[in-house]
C-alpha cells in the first residue's frame, strides 16, 4: 500500500511494536551544529554502507521494526543509527535510553514532523494534527480536538454509548456462540471501533454496508460544498472560531477528521486483536485474567500494559518477546510516555492525545470478551500453534485473520 510509508510517522504515536522512533536527521544536524558552535563536538551516529540513489532502502525490507535492530547490531550503533531512505537521512532510535534523549531532552527538536510529499497530499497539506509541522497550527488544532473530542470529560460523557456498543459486540458473539459458528474477530473488532468512533465524533453510526472509505469521501465532500456543522452538529466545533481567532479552513477540517478516524479506529481494533491473540496463544495467562475479571471487573489495567511490550532485553530481561503480562505487576512502568522502555502512545509533546479514549474502549471491551466467553481456535488448533505474523501497515495488524470459536460462560447480559 502506497500510503504505508508516509504514514509511518503518523503511526509512531500509536505503534507499539518496538521502542523505535523515526526522526528526520535534518533537525538533529541543525541542533548539533548549534551545539558545535558552542564548542561541543558533533558526532554522527554509525551508518551501514549505502547504495547510490537507494541509500539503505534495500536493507530496510518489509518489516522495518524487525530489520532495524538487526542492522543496528551489525553496524555497531545500539542506540542510534543513521540510515538513508533514498537521499533522505533517517535517524533510527533503538533503545529507551536514546528515546529518552531524543524525545525528552530534545523534545522540541523531535516534536517537528518531516515534510513528506505523499503525506502532504493525503493529509491536506499536513493541516492535520499527527503530521503537522510543530507550530501554531498544530498547537491550536490539537487543542480543539482535545477539548471537543478527547478530554476526560467528553470521554466520561460517552460512557453509556461505549457500554452500549460493547454490549452489541458481545451479543453478536453470543449469537454465533449459540450456534457454534466461527467468529472472525478480525472482521468484528474493526466494525466495533468504527461504530464507537462514529458515534462519539459524528453522533451516529453508519450501517454495516457503508464502506468506510465512501463514508469518509462523503464527509469530505460535505466539508467542501457545505457547512459540516449543519449536517453533523457534533462537528460544528470544527468550524467555530475560537476566542483567539484560530479557525480551521476547509483543508484543516478535512485533515483533522481524517486524523480522528485514522488515529482512533485501526489502532484500537488492532490492539484488541493482538491482545486476544496473545491470550489465546497463552491459555495460562488467559485463565488467570478470566478468573480475575470474572471475580470482579476491575483488574483490567494489566492488559493494556501487557500488550505494548517494549522488546529491548536491557530493559525487559532475557525473554522480552514472551507474553508475560505479570512483569508489569512487579515493575512499575508508566506506559503513557514517562518511562521510555514502553511507549505505545509515544512521548513528549507529540504524544498521542487519544490515550484516555483508547484505554476507555480497550479495557472494557477486552474485559467483557474474556469474562463472557471461553475462546478456542477452529479445527482443534492449539493456542501455541496460532500464527502471530504481522503484516505491514499503519498499525502492524495480524497477517492472518483471527478466527475463533467462543463458548458462552456467563448467562448475564451486559447492560
Ligand atoms: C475474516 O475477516 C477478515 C477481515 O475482514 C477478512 O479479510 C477475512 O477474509 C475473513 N476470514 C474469514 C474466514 O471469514
Amino acid at each position: 500500500m502506497a500510503i504505508v510509508v508516509p504514514l509511518l510517522v503518523l503511526a509512531a504515536g500509536v505503534f507499539a511494536a518496538a521502542v523505535l522512533v523515526l526522526l528526520i536527521i535534518r533537525n538533529i544536524i541543525s541542533s548539533s551544529n548549534k551545539r558545535s558552535q558552542h564548542g561541543n563536538k558533533a558526532r554522527r551516529p554509525p551508518s551501514p554502507p549505502k547504495l547510490p540513489i537507494l541509500g539503505n532502502l534495500h536493507q530496510v525490507g518489509k518489516y522495518p521494526h524487525r530489520t532495524f535492530p538487526a542492522l543496528a547490531k551489525l553496524y555497531g550503533g545500539p542506540d542510534l543509527m543513521l540510515l538513508h531512505f533514498g537521499s533522505r537521512p533517517v535517524l533510527v532510535v533503538s533503545t529507551s535510553k536514546a528515546a529518552r534523549e531524543v524525545m525528552k531532552t530534545n523534545d522540541l527538536i523531535s516534536a517537528d514532523r518531516p515534510d513528506l510529499k505523499t503525506a502532504k497530499k493525503l493529509l491536506y497539506d499536513n493541516k492535520d494534527i499527527a503530521n503537522a509541522r510543530y507550530g501554531e497550527h498544530w498547537r491550536q488544532a490539537r487543542r480543539l480536538c482535545v477539548l471537543h473530542l478527547l478530554s476526560n470529560k467528553k470521554i466520561q460523557s460517552c460512557h453509556a454509548l461505549r457500554e452500549e456498543e460493547i454490549g452489541l459486540l458481545v451479543n453478536r458473539i453470543r449469537a454465533s456462540a449459540q450456534t457454534g459458528q466461527e467468529v472472525n474477530l478480525s472482521a468484528l473488532l474493526p466494525c466495533f471501533t468504527n461504530d464507537v468512533i462514529c458515534r462519539m465524533a459524528l453522533g451516529r453510526k453508519y450501517d454495516g454496508n457503508t464502506v468506510f472509505r465512501d463514508l469518509l469521501a462523503e464527509l469530505m465532500e460535505l466539508v467542501v460544498t457545505l457547512s459540516v456543522g449543519e449536517f453533523i452538529p457534533q462537528l460544528s466545533w470544527l468550524q467555530r472560531d475560537s476566542p483567539d481567532d484560530f479557525h480551521l479552513d476547509g483543508d484543516g477540517i478535512k485533515a483533522v477528521i481524517l486524523d480522528m478516524f485514522i488515529g482512533g479506529t485501526d489502532t484500537t481494533s488492532t490492539l484488541l486483536e493482538w491482545a486476544m491473540s496473545e491470550l489465546m496463544k497463552h491459555p495460562r495467562v488467559m485463565k488467570k485474567l478470566q478468573e480475575e475479571v470474572r471475580r470482579e471487573v476491575g483488574g483490567t489495567m494489566i492488559l493494556t500494559n501487557a500488550w505494548g511490550i517494549g522488546r529491548d532485553p536491557a530493559d525487559w530481561g532475557v525473554s522480552p518477546d514472551e507474553f508475560q503480562p505479570e512483569r508489569f505487576l512487579q515493575a512499575k512502568v508508566d506506559f503513557k510516555g514517562q518511562d521510555f522502555q514502553l511507549i505505545p502512545f509515544g512521548a513528549g509533546r507529540r504524544c498521542c492525545p487519544g490515550i484516555s479514549f483508547g484505554l476507555a474502549v480497550v479495557e472494557v471491551a477486552l474485559a467483557n470478551l474474556v469474562r463472557d466467553f471461553d475462546w478456542k481456535l477452529p479445527g482443534g488448533m492449539r493456542g501455541e500453534d496460532l500464527d502471530m505474523s504481522e503484516c505491514v501497515g499503519l498499525t502492524a495488524r495480524r497477517d492472518l485473520p483471527l478466527l475463533t470459536i467462543p463458548t458462552i460462560v456467563s448467562a448475564r447480559r451486559p447492560t
